[in-house]
């Protein structure tokens, strides 16, 4: 509107001037360059008043993308590319429902392993650091498996052909040991700003924001290799979809529950409704104690330890590990364990293989569970948003899952047989010891697919008393993800599972 205002005045003027010849030519060629700038008035104002505009229409045409990701070191993470700054450059990331931050190895990471894909800031001409001069700009990450280290900066950052044009990134410089391994560069946050400690919007909530996507959903299908003991560093992961679903991936409808936190989410937050081991239903606690993050970047489930001890109390012959080991349990390898989840809906089985992650050591008969300890009992007040239980790709893999931003929800569906089928392998492989680094056989054989059951029966009952969230340990902290809760728990298996 401020372009029309302007021709008045100087309109007059004109008027008012003994020679007018010259001044609507000169006004005429200047509106005949502002008609872009009008149509760019127009979109501004249809944002402002929460109209769609032209721009995001064009954009609008990527609508839902699925991409193929990896599967990583027997299912321990979950890997997509994306592409970053002009000319790109394609980078590795871990997609992690469990933090909010874009971060990537840069050139000049000196702890980086060797083989870390690095990105290079100097050969991107749309890279805007935020502070070159800065001394106090280095922003730090926390995660389980480690720390990060880097300065802000933003590019254009592309996934299955969606784009944000600036999009916010911590460059990293220094990686604690053990956090990066193989083909990864970085982590993708895929959780809700209000988690990110860059305080940037996420990637995929910027395509959200810019209504890109046809639909404000993410979701995933992820494989299983756990139970191949032919398994390589990277076999393929499933599929990642941006924008929806897809439909050739699961079979029946979508059972969405709200998120905990709906109006202002942080994490993918539900409340654990019940928990049924061997077929029957264990005392799990209520309350803030219930409240779950759904979690992509984490390997495996943590619980608190009043919910973890009942459902290892109802395996025959399991035990508490202690040592390095505190926090996780054992059972006879022979034991097929069945695990079954549930939010407030259907109770959705986890597959044995899955919750067998292979014998303590070379020859033992006994295995480790996938379900551990997250709290270690401590005694902290619960509330402060963090959740007491932590649901990985352990429970992921035996379901599609879907993270929709409005209404806030996570959603489940059962697996299509073209995705290997619920709780079933594609191959009747048995299980292996991954905990060690050497493969022995497990005599887990089973690979059953059951349908979820209605928990209308709810049994769940309320035993908790004792408050068990880990806020006060990561309060200092402010917003970090999850891991710092686990490394406590598993600092020594997380050379094999990731805690993103
Ligand atoms: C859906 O998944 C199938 C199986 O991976 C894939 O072939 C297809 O291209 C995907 N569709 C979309 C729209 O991404
Ligand atoms: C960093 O720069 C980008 C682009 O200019 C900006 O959007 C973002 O808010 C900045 N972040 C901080 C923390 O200054
Ligand atoms: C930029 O650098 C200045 C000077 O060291 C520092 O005070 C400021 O916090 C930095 N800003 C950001 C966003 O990192
Ligand atoms: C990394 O990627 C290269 C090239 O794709 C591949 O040959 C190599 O096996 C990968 N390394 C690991 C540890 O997965
Ligand atoms: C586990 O579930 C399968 C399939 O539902 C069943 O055949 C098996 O008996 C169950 N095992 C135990 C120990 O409950």
């Amino acid at each position: 509107m401020r372009y029309t205002t302007t021709l008045l005045p100087l309109s007059l003027a004109a008027l008012a001037a003994a020679d007018p010849i010259h001044i609507p030519l000169t006004r005429r060629s200047v509106r005949r360059d502002g008609i872009e700038r009008f149509a760019a008035a127009a979109d501004h104002v249809r944002a402002k008043y929460g109209y769609p505009t032209v721009s995001s229409n064009l954009r609008r045409r990527a609508k839902t993308a699925g991409i193929d990701i990896i599967n990583q070191d027997a299912d321990s993470s979950y890997i997509g590319t994306v592409t970053i700054g002009t000319p790109s450059q394609s980078f590795p990331v871990v997609l992690d429902t469990g933090s909010s931050d874009l971060w990537l190895a840069t050139t000049s990471c000196t702890s980086c392993p060797d083989q870390t894909p690095e990105f290079n800031p100097s050969s991107s001409s749309t890279l805007v650091q935020n502070n070159t001069s800065g001394q106090n700009s280095e922003i730090e990450i926390q995660y389980g498996s480690g720390a990060v280290k880097g300065t802000l900066a933003s590019d254009t950052v592309s996934m299955a052909g969606f784009t944000v044009d600036s999009q916010t990134l911590l460059l990293v410089s220094d990686v604690t040991s053990g956090l990066l391994g193989g083909n990864v560069s970085g982590i993708l946050g895929l959780a809700f700003e209000a988690l990110a400690s860059t305080q940037a919007t996420p990637f995929w909530e910027a395509l959200v924001n810019d209504k890109q996507m046809s639909s404000p959903e993410i979701s995933f299908w992820l494989t299983r290799f756990i139970d191949d003991a032919d398994a390589t560093p990277e076999e393929p992961g499933g599929v990642f979809t941006l924008g929806g679903t897809n439909s050739t991936l699961y079979t029946g409808s979508i059972e969405f529950q709200s998120l905990v936190d709906s109006s202002s989410p942080t994490f993918w937050m539900l409340d654990v409704s019940s928990v049924t081991v061997q077929g029957k239903s264990v005392s799990i606690p209520t309350g803030s104690s219930a409240q779950a993050a759904i979690d992509t970047g984490t390997t495996l489930i943590g619980g608190p330890s009043e919910a973890v001890k009942n459902v290892y109390a109802a395996i025959p012959g399991s035990q508490a590990l202690s040592g390095q080991y505190n926090g996780f349990y054992a059972f006879p390898c022979s034991t097929t364990v069945n695990v079954s989840m549930a939010f407030g809906g259907s109770s959705w089985p986890i597959s044995p293989e899955d919750m067998n992650l292979g014998p303590m050591q070379e020859g033992s008969n006994y295995c480790v569970g996938g379900i551990f300890d997250l709290d270690l009992g401590s005694d902290v007040s619960s509330g402060n948003g963090n959740p007491s239980w932590v649901v990985g790709d352990t429970f992921l893999k035996n379901v599609y899952s879907v993270f929709r931003a409005s209404p806030a929800a996570v959603g489940f569906a059962q697996l299509s047989e073209a995705a290997g089928g619920s709780s079933g392998t594609p191959s009747g492989s048995v299980g292996s010891a991954t905990l060690t680094g050497t493969n022995v056989p497990t005599s887990s054989t089973s690979s059953t697919s059951s349908t979820p059951s209605a928990s209308g029966t709810s049994t769940t009952t309320a035993s908790s008393t004792s408050s068990h969230s880990s806020a006060s340990r990561v309060a200092n902290t402010g917003a970090v993800s999850l891991g710092i809760i686990l490394s406590i728990a598993a600092s020594t298996l997380s050379g094999w599972f990731v805690l993103a």
